[in-house]
């Protein structure tokens, strides 16, 4: 990992590249508008002679024309808008036409104010358009008044779709600062624990969030509790809504804003004007300044929603934000986007319509640019369509490829839209920007998987990643063993890694999982093994449920292909919280036990540095409530990596069984009472428990994958065996919403602090984050939430 300033210089240096590139989106200063005039009232005409039949060539190098400009200019520009004016219709003359604008100098004594004096004054209807004209002559105030303010309003709405498209990148470039700074300042904090000593370390840690005497610290205190925490709507967050997921009340504060300034930045400043020269109407100008405008700012939103929807966003690192929260943003930009692009088309057909034009209308669709254009906004609303949860929670795969497949159409059929401009100014800041964000991306998760999965190791030559996969038929549990070709990864709690199956026909499918335990290579020869726990569902997993199965047996358990990409996700900071609460749902044990072995971990390090040494955490105790349907599961965690710890005074853990069935009696050595109470999660249980009676305590049960291979777990009577510790099994749904008040309380009016961390189902993290926010202190930090969530 990247140190903070390093990455930050990175992001930098490409927010300025692409800054820098927007100046190729040409805009017309005010200064220059006048010498713009001359080209639209003078080239409205034919100048037999030099240059004639070239709308430039003519233009720029015909002596009557020349004269009739530099004539005009002299008499109704502002002297201080000569040289600018000037400049910018030598600029188009090499541009466009490929000759430069003939030297004033050339005509000196046709220029003079006395020979200016005798040139004839014409109106614009004096002259028919495209006649030929052979004699210079100066235009009529009145002609170059109307000229002036028609060009006036043309150019400042380009000036203002340039603005306001950048406005955009303005909004997120402050939001994202926001979120650097906050996370640069958070780390610090953070980083003044861990190494050393952990009294006095953890004590700064408590007072920096203990904002009783300090107004930051306060007004952070009540941002947590009202702001950042909760749901925009509690109880709904990752729970839906009518379909939708609710983001917290920052994100929707954000994504509204930016509604808000999208909305009102399409809207305002349209000027018309009657007796334009260029259109006689109001009407077909504002159609055509508004569809411009948000055809430009649709534009300016691709680099941004590419930016947000990446695996390897550089803001992902910088903010420390999640995965989710920018899925938020990249979908709330990818709506604004099509809408803007849904107006821009209705935009130019109520041009074209009201400009008299439909004729050309029709025509256009056979032109290739014209067409692309109508097939990017269709294309966006199919993205848009097969992008709702309904669709994506069934059809995930199917969505994806969907998604994949015409966004890459949508970036082909935008470019050859906007490469009818001479200046390629809408594809390179745009366009290009976006694709290169997307090539990024591809490139660096490619980079992780070579880097994860190959390696030349000395006396083992070239490795590759190994996994074995086992099916716990009872528990409902697959478990991934992957040992991958690079030893020398880092894991750590928080991760996740997206698995592949690259020798089977969709070998690009790749899913994510959270990395639930793995044990570090004690020597260099020794292999790293990293550890997945996988709830099958419908699709990939299901096929490997079958595979396993088809492989029979309760000794089989297979070995495919498989790779390995990341580590993703970052580790949430709760060792510097002096008590932790840890929540699992179900399969999302696998998101709170690395944080529980890592306390272990923790500690270990501390005492084998002795009584003085660097206890590397602030943590003092740990609880963690796990709830499952399967009982299975839960014996199978107790007895695996919960091993040995479940006597500590330090740690509380608290298994429950849920659904229908029953603790069994079967495991216990005495036959128990059971009542299984179906109880919801808001009332207090506390349900008669099994105990479990270890036979031989304090039995050292390495953590051990593959020992029952496919199949059933092993017999009742092997738990008991190995069984390390007395541990119970609560039948009925946890009440976990008076275990969070329960310890919050015990850090009400203390200077400690605690984390609660919830990994599970939708509801159940919902009413924790609620419960949570309402027991937030106002003047000072002393609950964090935080979620490990397996979608978003
Ligand atoms: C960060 C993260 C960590 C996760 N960690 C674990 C874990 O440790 N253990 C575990 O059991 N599950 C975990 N999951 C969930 C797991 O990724 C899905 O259950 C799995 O992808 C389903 O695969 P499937 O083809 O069988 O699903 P399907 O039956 O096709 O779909 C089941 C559900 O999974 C979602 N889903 C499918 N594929 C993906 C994907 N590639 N990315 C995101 N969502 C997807 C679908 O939207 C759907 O809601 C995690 C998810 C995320 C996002
Ligand atoms: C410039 O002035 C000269 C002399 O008065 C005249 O012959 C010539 O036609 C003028 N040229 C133009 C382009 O008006
Ligand atoms: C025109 O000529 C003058 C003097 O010869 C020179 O200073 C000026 O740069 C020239 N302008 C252009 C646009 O070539
Ligand atoms: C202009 O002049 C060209 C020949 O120089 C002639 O062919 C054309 O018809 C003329 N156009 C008009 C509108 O008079
Ligand atoms: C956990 O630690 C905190 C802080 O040291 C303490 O107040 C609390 O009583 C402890 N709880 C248990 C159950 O040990
Ligand atoms: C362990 O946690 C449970 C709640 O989950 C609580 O009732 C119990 O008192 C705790 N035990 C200890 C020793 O703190
Ligand atoms: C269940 O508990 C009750 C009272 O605690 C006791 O009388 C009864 O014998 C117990 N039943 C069994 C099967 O242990």
């Amino acid at each position: 990992m990247l140190p903070s300033y390093k990455r930050l210089t990175t992001a930098l240096a490409l927010l300025f590249a692409a800054t820098t590139q927007a100046t190729v989106l040409e805009i017309i200063l005010p200064d220059q508008e006048c010498g713009l005039v001359m080209f639209d009232v003078y080239g409205d005409y034919d100048w037999p002679g030099v240059g004639y039949g070239d709308y430039y060539g003519q233009l720029c190098q015909n002596p009557n024309a020349v004269v009739s400009m530099y004539a005009s200019l002299y008499t109704y520009c502002k002297p201080s808008e000569l040289e600018s004016s000037i400049f910018i219709m030598n600029q188009w003359c090499t541009d466009y036409g490929e000759v430069p604008l003939a030297n004033a100098s050339l005509y000196a004594a046709n220029l003079t104010k006395e020979a200016i004096a005798t040139l004839p004054v014409l109106n614009s209807d004096d002259l028919p358009e495209d006649s030929n004209v052979t004699y210079a002559f100066l235009m009529s105030q009145a002609w170059f008044d109307v000229a002036r303010v028609s060009e006036h309003w043309y150019d400042y709405e380009q000036r203002i779709e340039a603005y306001y498209t950048f406005a955009g990148f303005g909004f997120w470039a402050i939001i994202l600062f926001f979120g650097v700074v906050q996370n640069v300042i958070r780390k610090t904090i953070e980083a003044r624990s861990g190494y050393t000593y952990a009294d006095a370390e953890c004590a700064a840690i408590r007072s920096a969030s203990n904002g009783k005497s300090n107004i930051v610290g306060r007004g952070m205190a009540t941002l947590r509790k009202y702001v950042l925490t909760p749901s925009s709507l509690p109880p709904y967050h990752q729970r839906r809504f009518m379909g939708c997921s609710i983001p917290t009340r920052a994100e929707s504060f954000v994504v509204l804003s930016y509604w808000i300034v999208t909305i009102v930045l399409s809207f305002v400043n349209y000027h018309g004007q009657a007796n334009n020269i260029f259109w006689p109407t109001n009407a077909p100008q504002i159609w055509k300044y508004l569809a411009d405008r948000t055809g430009t700012m649709a534009y300016g939103n691709l680099p941004l929603l590419w930016i947000f929807s990446g695996r390897n966003n550089i803001f992902l690192w910088l903010t420390g934000w999640s995965f989710g929260t920018f899925n938020i943003f990249h979908r709330n930009v990818a709506r604004i986007a099509t809408i803007q692009g849904i107006m821009h088309s209705i935009g130019y057909t109520g041009y074209y319509f009201s400009a008299g034009y439909a004729d050309y209308y029709t025509e256009n669709f056979e032109e290739l640019w014209w067409s692309l254009g109508v097939a990017a906004t269709v294309v966006m609303s199919f993205i848009i369509l097969f992008s709702f949860s309904f669709f994506r929670n069934r059809f995930y795969e199917n969505f994806l490829l969907i998604h994949i497949v015409l966004s890459v159409l949508l970036l082909v059929f935008l470019y050859y839209h906007t490469s009818i401009f001479d200046l390629p100014e809408y594809n390179y800041p745009f366009i290009i920007t976006a694709s290169a964000i997307w090539g990024f991306d591809r490139l660096v998760r490619l980079v992780r998987q070579v880097y994860n999965n190959a390696r030349i190791r000395s006396g083992k030559g070239f490795t590759s990643t190994k996994a074995t996969v086992t099916y716990h038929e009872a528990a409902n549990i697959l478990t991934i063993d992957v040992v991958p070709g690079n030893p020398s990864l880092f894991p750590g709690p928080g991760q996740h890694y997206y698995l592949y199956q690259p020798l089977r026909f969709f070998g690009w499918e790749n899913h994510p999982f959270t990395l639930a335990h793995w044990s570090q290579p004690a020597t260099p020869s020794d292999d790293l093994h990293l550890q997945f726990w996988v709830r099958p569902y419908d699709g990939w997993t299901k096929k490997l449920v079958k595979q396993c199965k088809a492989n029979g047996g309760s000794t089989e358990t297979i070995a495919p292909a498989m790779l390995l990409e990341g580590p993703y996700g970052a580790s949430e900071p709760i060792h510097t919280f002096d008590q932790i609460l840890l929540v699992a749902g179900g399969s999302g044990i696998a998101g709170v036990l690395p944080y529980l072995l890592d306390y272990v971990r923790r500690v270990e390090k501390g005492a084998a540095a002795g009584a003085n040494g660097r206890i590397p955490t602030c943590t003092r105790n740990v609880t963690l409530v796990w709830a499952d349907r399967r009982e299975e599961y839960l014996r199978f965690i107790a007895e695996g990596s919960l091993a040995g710890l479940l006597d500590r005074p330090d740690i509380n853990v608290s298994f429950h069984l849920t659904g229908d069935a029953q603790p069994s009696v079967a495991a216990a050595t005495t036959p128990a009472n059971v009542s299984s109470t179906a109880s919801s999660s808001t009332d207090a249980v506390n349900s008669p428990v099994t105990p479990v009676e270890g036979a031989e305590l304090g039995e050292k049960t390495v953590h051990q994958f593959g020992t029952e291979k496919c199949g059933v777990l092993a017999s009742a009577a092997a738990y008991k065996k190995r069984a390390t510790g007395g541990f119970r099994i609560q039948s009925g749904r946890p009440d976990v919403l008076s275990t969070v008040r329960k310890l919050a309380q015990t850090v009400q009016g203390t200077n400690s602090r605690l984390a609660v961390m919830v990994c599970g189902p939708n509801d159940l993290a919902d009413n924790v984050r609620h419960v949570v926010a309402q027991n937030m202190e106002t003047d000072r930090q002393s609950i964090e939430y935080f979620e490990e969530s397996f979608g978003w």
